[in-house]
């Protein structure tokens, strides 16, 4: 397998010019502005500026890794010969280490000597209102021996910054050629200079009031595409035809002859990153990074039903991707991204068919009829426009469409106040509600009570324990982690007896804050989906946080003191998922 040695010397070329090897981190990002990772350098951001420090966490100023990242903005390109929504980042990062002359040299050694491809071109920035053109780079290409050199603007070659903020900068490309001929952009090398106190959109919209602020030591984050490289590594015309993709282009092949072969990528390719995102967490649901799985899947039956596919796309191309990757990247779960992947097809394909068969028989097509759909069978925006029959859904702009999803919301929200009888929420952080300050007391201490049970479960049943979702009422906190099986009534018991031995002792609960970095060395316990700031406060219950009983990252509120909390007592407990379980628990009190 060839994309295994290029994975390998990529690394290796990269430690033996003194970088650290990082692994890759999850597709669901800590920066709580960013849906999903998109590139190599989101793990990064707090070391670009100076919020923490790489020679400490890392024993350099330089680190390598191959990211798997998920591109939302490539979804309508998918199919063509160079966009994946799912793709491996490989990325060389440094954090004051070194700058333009070192990044462009090291990318043009990679590229020339140590893969013995040819560069066709290269692009630099052409400078703009607040940042000059960047000569140095030229100046290093050249020296370099590279001369089809391409001036590009804001556009195409700068940076950043991803989220609401963040470091960016200008950039230079490599580009290489399939066997095609066709040029395509293989490495992406960003300086990044400045940073920039708002988003991209601010950015390049040139009406913010908002300013670049250079970074006080700058740095460097390269991007190259992994299925790109070995595309022209492999001498093919196509990502699809590299090793990484095709054992999964070759099965749907073989389990449903004669698919057009854009059906055929779009299935390999929505498979393949629904495999990842479930591994990494993203259930199935109506928002945020779960709608966008939604999509994929949806997308997958609505081609079984289109295609009339029968055979079980879902499961068996999830074997293949565990087989491919598995041994990168260990969550990797055939298991349970097979029952996520059947569990959404149960619930949607009845519901689904019935919509495709309505939607053909639209001579017109509206973007309220398309949210129509959308809201009565599930079809997802994507499906619609691409199935409505003689591409009359093909006009229906995305942001109409949205904007019918946005009336819909407000005329949801608008009804949930009601229910609350004017009163509202006092307190909603998405775990914990409560309407009044009763209420408030009461999901407080059972807050505390969470935190403390989390300990108590992982002490008795070990640090497989990883919280998986929790939610608390005025009548109970229910709390899912991984654990694959039933609890013994004994450790119940054991469980109840530390949380109401912690009770009795009446600990004091402090936070301190701290960066997320730091945070998460100091052992606290937080929730891999959580989405948390650069700056987070630690909770712990006990006399210090080195000696505490809990720890987690959190945002309160939590009592004071353990004391008078009540008496703990776990209620129920069932599986929800394979490898997943949920207890209920409450605290008794005579208040
Ligand atoms: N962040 C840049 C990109 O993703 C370079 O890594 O293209």
């Amino acid at each position: 397998m060839k994309s295994e040695e290029v994975r390998k010397k990529f690394l290796d070329f990269f430690q033996d010019r003194g970088h650290a090897v990082v692994p890759s981190s999850s597709l669901i990002p800590d920066d709580p502005s960013v849906l999903l990772t998109s590139a190599g350098m989101q793990q990064f951001k707090p070391y670009y500026t100076g919020d923490a420090d790489s020679d400490k966490d890392f024993g350099s100023k330089n680190t390598v890794s191959i990211q798997k990242s998920f591109r939302t903005t490539d979804i309508d390109e998918v199919g063509d010969s160079t966009h994946l929504t799912l793709l491996e980042m490989m990325g060389n990062f440094s954090f004051g280490g070194y700058f333009k002359k070192e990044a462009i040299q090291y990318a043009h050694d990679f590229i020339t000597k140590e893969l013995g491809l040819e560069i066709s071109y290269v692009t630099i920035f052409e400078g703009s209102r607040d940042v000059p053109k960047d000569e140095e780079s030229r100046e290093i290409w050249n020296s370099l021996g590279v001369t089809d050199i391409r001036e590009e603007g804001l556009e195409d070659v700068f940076w950043g910054p991803t989220g609401n903020a963040g470091p960016c900068g200008p950039t230079t490309e490599i580009y290489c050629k399939y066997a095609s001929g066709e040029d395509v952009e293989v490495w992406n090398i960003v300086f990044n200079q400045f940073f920039f106190p708002g988003s991209r959109e601010e950015l390049l919209s040139g009406k913010s009031k908002k300013k670049l602020e250079p970074l006080e030591s700058p740095g460097v984050d390269t991007g190259m595409g992994f299925e790109r490289l070995m595309a022209v590594f492999e001498g093919q015309s196509s990502i699809y035809e590299t090793d990484l993709l095709e054992p999964i282009v070759s099965k749907i092949k073989e389990l449903k002859p004669g698919l057009d072969e854009k059906v055929v990528r779009v299935l390999a390719d929505h498979l393949r990153s629904s495999c990842f995102l479930i591994s990494d967490g993203v259930l199935p649901s109506n928002k945020e990074a779960g709608y966008i799985l939604r999509r994929l899947i949806r997308k997958v039956i609505g081609y079984e039903i289109k295609y009339d596919i029968h055979a079980n796309l879902l499961t068996e191309i999830s074997k293949v991707v565990v087989e491919k990757y598995g041994h990168i990247y260990k969550n990797l779960d055939e298991k349970s991204v097979s029952l996520v992947l059947e569990g959404e097809k149960d619930k949607f394909k009845t519901a689904l068919s019935k919509g495709l068969k309505e939607l053909a028989d639209y001579k017109k097509l509206t973007a309220k009829d398309a949210f129509r759909l959308y809201e009565t069978y599930g079809l997802p925006f994507d499906l619609i426009k691409e199935m409505a029959p003689g591409g009359i859904g093909k006009s229906i702009k995305q942001s109409d469409f949205d904007k019918e999803f946005e009336r819909h919301q407000k005329v949801s929200r608008a009804g949930a106040e009601k229910k609350f009888g004017g009163h509202g929420l006092i307190l909603d952080t998405g775990e914990l509600k409560a309407t009044n300050k009763i209420e408030l007391e009461k999901v407080t201490r059972l807050h505390t009570a969470t935190h403390l049970m989390q300990a108590a479960l992982r002490k008795v049943l070990g640090d497989q324990v990883e919280q998986r979702g929790s939610d608390i009422t005025v009548e109970r906190t229910r709390f899912d982690f991984t654990f694959d099986r039933k609890l013994t009534d004994e450790e119940v018991k054991k469980v109840e007896n530390l949380v109401n031995g912690v009770i009795e002792k009446d600990l004091p609960v402090n936070f301190e804050e701290m960066p997320l970095e730091k945070a998460k060395k100091t052992g606290a316990l937080y929730f891999f989906k959580g989405r948390y700031p650069l700056q987070v406060k630690v909770y712990y219950v006990g006399e210090s946080l080195d000696k505490a009983f809990s720890k987690e990252l959190c945002g309160g509120p939590h009592v004071e003191r353990t004391g008078g909390m009540g008496i703990f007592e776990i209620k129920k407990q069932q599986a929800v998922a394979e490898g997943i379980r949920r207890v209920r628990a409450d605290l008794k009190t005579d208040k």
